[in-house]
């Protein structure tokens, strides 16, 4: 049998994330591919430092993973580089992608092209470890409840006073009712949070505001989060069912751009 080269592990945290050192020819032979989903699976975060990949390469390496479902996406806040600019601004707030869509985004995958010097750490923050560290009766508690998720929510934290054109524009997704609490395949619990839950469904508005305030709270405490500072040329992918991320705030001419894949998912939210 053909010797494989073993991947060198480092945790970044206890709870989140772990740096991978493989050299770009072994990953994108794609020999490594099911184990780097699973570490994914396990550890929410997986780094690779300054991998400097090709643009074919990360796609490439994505689909060694699985099913791509978006190619190269630029995200930048340079109005020539970015022509939806303005909703990457909502990436600033704690937030899970695809909380409209049916069955969301399964992972991301993101490389450094240019840093910001100010700014611009990502943070991840592990959605598992937060409900596996709720008291067992606050859990059953929670499974109950379900969450009316909204763009236009995640719109009003950086417009808080729209053109009701812009409200018109925000309003032509539907809103989505999902579960607070998602039961994924493996029996394993993660909580659904972030900027697009507009309310709790059924419960007392302000009531409902609390809990989603102090839910996110705890879950985005220290030992649940990465926080990545980036190097050009690093590449960072997380696992979007398991983890809710945001942007620390950065200048618009900063010149910051990453170029980011994503993995299809296959897990409706239930
Ligand atoms: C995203 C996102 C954060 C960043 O691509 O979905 O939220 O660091 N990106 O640019
Ligand atoms: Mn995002």
């Amino acid at each position: 049998m053909a010797t494989r080269t073993q991947l060198r592990k480092v945790e970044l945290s206890a709870r989140i994330g772990t740096e991978v050192r493989i050299d770009a020819d072994a990953l994108l032979s794609g020999e490594h591919g099911a184990e780097i989903r699973s570490l994914l699976e396990d550890r929410r975060v997986v780094l690779f430092r300054e991998l400097n990949l090709t643009d074919e390469q990360q796609s490439a390496f994505t689909q060694t993973l699985g099913a791509m479902a978006q190619g190269i996406f630029k995200i930048s806040m340079d109005p020539n580089e970015n022509p939806l600019f303005a909703y990457t601004k909502g990436a600033f707030f704690w937030h899970i992608d695809g909380t409209m869509s049916d069955v969301p985004i399964f992972a991301s995958i993101m490389s450094c092209r240019r840093r910001s010097p100010v700014g611009g750490q990502t943070e991840f923050a592990n959605t598992y470890a937060a409900f596996d560290d709720l008291p067992p009766s606050e859990q059953a508690a929670l499974e109950k409840l379900r969450v009316v998720h909204m763009f236009e929510t995640s719109q009003r934290y950086v417009n808080p006073e729209p053109a009701y054109a812009d409200l018109q524009d925000w309003q032509r997704f539907a809103p989505a009712v999902l579960p607070l609490v998602w039961k994924h395949r493996s029996g394993r619990k993660s909580l659904v949070l972030g900027s697009t839950a507009s309310h709790v469904e059924g419960m007392d508005l302000r009531e409902g505001w609390a809990l989603l305030t102090r839910l996110r709270e705890h879950a985005t405490q220290p030992q649940f989060v990465y926080s990545h500072e980036w190097t050009v040329g690093d590449l960072v992918m997380w696992d979007n069912t398991g983890t809710m991320h945001r942007v620390l705030a950065y200048p618009h001419d900063s010149g910051r751009l990453m170029h980011r894949t994503t993995l299809q998912g296959d897990e409706p939210f239930a």
